[in-house]
């Protein structure tokens, strides 16, 4: 399985709930790397190019109303098969499909509050973490357990 980078984002619900934390620890948990992590308020622009692939959907201008409407927690993860592995603990789309244990199937009930973003795959994390992180705010380190960790 490949080393891959994907971008993650609490939206604002999970940051005004107070769920950073325990959505931050799942991760850790896990075992992926974070290797970059900022709290900012979205401008439209930038809420309009993250989400441009719905720009023709219902519900854009409300998701876009919704993102832009208070900070958020952006993170770049790291590890084997990070961007699938993320979107298995995040869970579906619509929190009351997703499974329990999931961290929508478990702190969520609406779909327009569903309280994290994952990438989807390969080209759209590239895009996703170019856009929203320069280059120079993700760290390339080593954890200090890597070489008792399984390779
Ligand atoms: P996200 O991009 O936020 O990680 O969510 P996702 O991949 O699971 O779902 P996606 O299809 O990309 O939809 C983006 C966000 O739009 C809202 N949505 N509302 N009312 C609706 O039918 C509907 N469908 C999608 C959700 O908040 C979803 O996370
Ligand atoms: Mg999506």
């Amino acid at each position: 399985m490949a080393i891959e980078r994907t971008f993650i984002a609490i939206k604002p619900d999970g940051v005004q709930r107070g769920l950073v934390g325990e959505i931050l620890g799942r991760f850790e948990r896990k075992g992926f790397k974070l290797i970059a992590l900022k709290q900012l308020t979205l401008s439209q622009e930038l809420a309009e190019q993250h989400y441009g692939v719905h720009r023709e959907r219902p519900f854009f201008s409300d998701l876009v109303k919704f993102i832009t409407s208070g900070p958020v927690v952006a993170m770049v993860w790291e590890g084997d098969g990070v961007i699938a592995g993320a979107r298995r603990l995040i869970g579906a789309t619509n929190p009351l499909e997703a499974e329990p244990g999931t961290i929508r199937g478990d702190l969520a009930v609406n779909i327009g509050r569903n309280v994290i973003h994952g990438s989807d795959g390969d080209e759209t994390a590239q895009f996703e973490i170019s856009l929203w992180f320069k280059s120079s705010e993700i760290n390339d380190w080593i954890p200090s357990d890597q070489g008792w960790r399984k390779e």
